[in-house]
Formats: C-alpha cells, structure tokens, sequence
C-alpha cells in the first residue's frame, strides 16, 4: 500500500476502525487528514502517529452546513484531496416500536446525510483533478435489515450509503473517481464495547469464522480501496465481515 504524497481524509479517524485507517494511512507514506467530533482524541492521535503525518478538524458530521464549511477550508489547506474515507458514524439498537423521530433523524443525519454532505462538498474538486478515492463504510445490518448490532434506524442509514456508494461510482467512473463501501460485522472498537455478554455470544453464533473483528482488519480493505492497488474497481459493496453475507 503507498499513500506517498495522498492526502487522506478519515472521517471518525480518532477511534476504532478509524483510528486503524489512520495508522494505516500513515504507515503507508500518507498524510492522514482526521475529521473528528472528538478533537482532544484525534489530538491524542496525531501525538501518537507523529504531528507532520497528520492535521486534525473538529467537525460534526451530522451537520451539514458544518461539514460543506470545514471541507471547503480542508481543501484550501490542504490542496488537493485524493481520497474521502467515511467512516464517522454512530449506532441505534432500539427495536423499531422504541425508535423515536429524533432517533431517526440523528441517525440518518451522521450515517447518510453526512456521508453525503462530505462526498459533494469534494467531488468536483476530484471531478476536475480527474483522481479521486472515495470509501464509505457501511454495515452488515444494512444487507440484513439490522439484527447483530444496529437496528432500523442504523440499517436504514447504512443500507443509504450502500446506493449512494453505487450512484457515485456510476457517475465518477467516467472521471476518475472511483466509489467502493465496505460493510463490517462486529468489531472490537469502543462502539461496541458495552455489548452484554448474552447478546456478544449471539452475534459470534453468527460470524462463520467465530470471532469479532480487529479494527486493522477492517481497516487495510478499507485502505486497499482507497490506494491504487484497486485502480479498476468501483461500486463494489464489499463484505469483511468473517463470512456472514457470503452473498457474491
Ligand atoms: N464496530 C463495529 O462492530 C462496526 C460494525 C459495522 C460497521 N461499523 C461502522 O464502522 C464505522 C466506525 O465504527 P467504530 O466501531 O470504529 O466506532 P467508534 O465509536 O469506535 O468510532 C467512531 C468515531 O466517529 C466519531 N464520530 C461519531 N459521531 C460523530 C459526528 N457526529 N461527527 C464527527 N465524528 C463523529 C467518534 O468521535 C469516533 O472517533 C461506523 O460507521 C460504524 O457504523 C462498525
């Protein structure tokens, strides 16, 4: 993987499957550009991953006009940005009869709207550079309707990005900009930590390989998609999820 002389936004790059981009990125030669809720986390990062390796934005991806203003400034600082990664997002795991309107609403407004907010706020800078990487991360719920870990709301949201990734990649092709989306199952990160036990050993029940995920393996296909090593590949909704889908 060489990400030498990319610019590299991480989206939710201070914590788990993020932070694991972050790092990769890093390794790699790139510069990782975290945008993060959190600061004093994606602070703590870039102390961590060396601070010429990587700049940190405090933005709340669930607002739009936030992110539209942040990413314009990310661009003018930055120059040109050669790969989006979406991975910021948060989960619902309340049974549909619970989800309240403002469940939803937060939901959709992080996971989808966000993702969409971030991509066209760049994409014609990409569109005229003629390269651009786009990767957004969805979710193994968005396939099964929820279930494992995240319910409607958070299906929803994901199974979202999945047509966005797909939409994107059909009208970036012809331009060099390429859209894939990868859909984790359960992954060890502080997103779900605080699972109950009863409720871990019935998701693993599920997993054909039987265990939770490290975030790094999430993390280097989500990297493979947004180096060039996938140079001919776009709109590919890609499973890493311990063989669960299987669903070619
Ligand atoms: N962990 C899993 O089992 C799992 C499974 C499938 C999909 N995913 C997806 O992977 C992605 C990363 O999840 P994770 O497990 O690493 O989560 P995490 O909670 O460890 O990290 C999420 C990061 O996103 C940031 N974030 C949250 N809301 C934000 C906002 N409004 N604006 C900006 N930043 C915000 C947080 O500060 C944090 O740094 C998410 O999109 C999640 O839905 C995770």
């Amino acid at each position: 993987m060489d990400f030498r002389n990319k610019n590299v936004i991480v989206t939710g790059g201070a914590s788990g499957i993020g932070k694991a981009i972050s790092e990769g990125v890093v390794a790699a030669g790139g510069h990782a550009i975290i945008v993060d809720l959190n600061l004093e986390l994606a602070v703590k990062v870039r102390e961590e991953l060396g601070k010429d390796r990587v700049s940190v934005y405090k933005v709340n991806m669930g607002d739009s006009e936030e992110i539209r203003s942040m990413f314009t400034k990310i661009l003018k600082d930055n120059g040109q940005i050669h790969v989006l990664i979406n991975n910021a997002g948060i989960v619902s795991t309340m049974p549909f009869e619970e989800v309240i309107q403002a469940e939803w609403d937060k939901v959709i407004s992080i996971n989808l709207t966000g993702v969409y907010a971030a991509i066209s706020t760049l994409y014609p800078s990409m569109k005229e550079n003629r390269y651009g990487r786009i990767v957004n991360i969805a979710s193994v719920a968005a396939k099964r309707g929820g279930g494992l870990l995240g319910t409607s709301a958070y299906a929803a949201s994901k199974a979202g990005v999945i047509g966005l990734t797909k939409a994107v990649a059909r009208e970036g092709a012809p331009f060099g900009v390429t859209c894939n989306a990868v859909c984790p199952s359960l992954t060890n990160t502080p997103m779900t930590m605080n699972m109950t036990e009863e409720k871990r050993e019935k998701v693993l029940e599920s997993i054909p390989m039987g265990r939770a995920a490290d975030p790094r393996e999430i993390a280097n296909v989500i990297l493979f998609y947004g180096s060039d090593l996938s140079s001919f590949v776009t709109g590919e909704i890609s499973d890493v999820d311990g063989g669960i889908s299987m669903d070619g």
